[in-house]
């Protein structure tokens, strides 16, 4: 747990300076508690976070604005995002494992099918679970992250600003 927390978090501060200067909106996919959500809003205060859950069960002072929570099966809500924001979507962080590894496997079989219509050239996607998704390469970790707690994709060819 602490080393996919410690992941997480550098994992996050690299995606930041990735995406800077690239257009996009930002996707957060388990929105929990709204720990990361928060972290996201502090570090990228000018970008469009769209929240991904099928409740909303956080923090108070972390709840998303109504109109940029999607809120339904993973399944559901990416199927309908590919209309409105296909394309669009530069970051897209994902934290929907469980310690089920039914509920893994089925969630990464998802995210894997739906995710790839909405994400932009170069954008980064940030995932708990690992992930097969069309057009995107997997990413080493940037230095210091413990490895196998998270995975980094890259959509397309991944081209320096
Ligand atoms: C581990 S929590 C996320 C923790 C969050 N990163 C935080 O900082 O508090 C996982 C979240 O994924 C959501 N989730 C799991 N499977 C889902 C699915 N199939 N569709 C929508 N949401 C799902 C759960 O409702 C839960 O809120």
């Amino acid at each position: 747990m602490l080393f996919r927390l410690e992941a997480q978090h550098i994992c996050l501060e690299w995606a930041f300076r990735e995406i800077a200067g690239r257009p996009g909106i930002v996707f957060e996919m388990g929105l929990g508690h709204g720990r990361t959500y928060d972290h996201l809003r502090i570090h990228l205060p000018e970008r469009e976070i769209y929240v991904l859950d099928r409740e909303v069960d956080c923090f108070a002072d972390c709840t998303p604005p109504e109109n940029y929570l999607l809120l339904g099966d993973i399944e559901d809500t990416l199927a309908a995002a590919a209309i409105r924001f296909g394309g669009q979507v530069i970051l897209a962080h994902a934290d929907m494992g469980s310690y089920t590894q039914a509920h893994n496997i089925a969630t990464s079989a998802k995210l894997s099918r739906r995710l790839p219509a909405v994400l932009s050239p170069n954008a980064i996607v940030l995932s708990d679970l690992p992930l097969d998704l069309a057009g995107t390469r997997s990413l080493p970790h940037p230095p210091g992250a413990p490895r196998d707690t998270y995975f980094l994709y890259v959509n397309g060819p991944h081209t320096p600003i």
